[in-house]
């Protein structure tokens, strides 16, 4: 079956059909920068942008960057439009909404590195922010909000994000430093069996994974930064299979 699957970031909106048996995009991707302000009318309309770019008809599941309870969104620190309290499925046409992270935790359980792995494993995004998706013998967490623990008396997300890299103007290693401190606390907290790095630093994994050391493994998502696309039109499609 597939679904269209939309993923919601603090810089862009991006989605693609996907083939959810396969778990592989079936056309390229359309992206779109994300308004701003990142108000709840305006991302819905770049989302019916997106819908109407591939034709859509069938099933559709968006990602959000922030809690999202039965499609209602209760938090979005990052993308300072007033979300709190809005139904974003019903915003986004009957879409399937879930945390982004979630999303592609699931994604990457489900096609990538987390497939049939056993017991706690943890996807880390880092992106604008950095979120987290938690599974226990395979089955999610949802709104796990480890981006927000506290170190050094902020945010992990404010020292550790990709965005912080860019904004602190920090070199790869000086970056990976502060990963790898918030890695430890995250391992001391749940010890995990895996660790998978997603968000838009997957892809240059290479740069700054040599420089982390942790008891745990840790890998780069097998799905890149489209893991949220594909984990969204995953969700969609099994929304639809039990609607129907
Ligand atoms: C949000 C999370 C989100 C993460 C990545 C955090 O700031 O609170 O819900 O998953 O950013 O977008």
């Amino acid at each position: 079956m597939d679904a269209l699957g939309i993923d919601i970031g603090g810089s862009g909106i991006k989605g693609a059909p996907v083939d959810v048996r396969a778990g592989e995009l079936t056309a390229e991707r359309l992206r779109i920068p994300t308004p701003h302000p990142a108000e709840p009318g305006a991302v819905a309309d770049a989302v019916a942008r997106i819908v109407r770019h591939f034709d859509w008809t069938g099933p559709v599941g968006v990602t959000f960057p922030g809690v999202v309870v039965d499609g209602v969104v209760r938090t979005a620190v990052n993308l300072k439009g007033s979300w709190a309290g809005v139904h974003a499925g019903e915003l986004f046409g009957g879409a399937t909404v879930l945390n982004d992270a979630d999303a592609a935790g699931m994604a990457e359980m489900t096609y990538g590195k987390g497939q049939g792995q056993p017991g706690v494993v943890l996807m880390l995004t880092f992106g604008t922010g950095i979120g987290s998706a938690l599974f226990a013998d395979g089955v999610l967490v949802p709104n796990t909000e480890l981006g927000h623990l506290q170190l050094h008396g902020t945010d992990a997300e404010h020292r550790a994000s990709d965005r912080a890299r860019e904004e602190h103007g920090l070199g790869w290693h000086k970056w990976a430093e502060r990963v790898e401190e918030y890695l430890r606390h995250v391992e001391m907290l749940f010890t995990p069996s895996l660790i998978v790095i997603g968000g838009g630093v997957s892809k240059k994994a290479d740069k700054f994974l040599p420089h982390i050391s942790l008891d745990t493994p840790v890998v780069p998502a097998a799905l890149l930064n489209q893991a949220g696309i594909i984990g969204a039109a995953r969700a969609a499609a099994q929304a639809g299979a039990h609607a129907g």
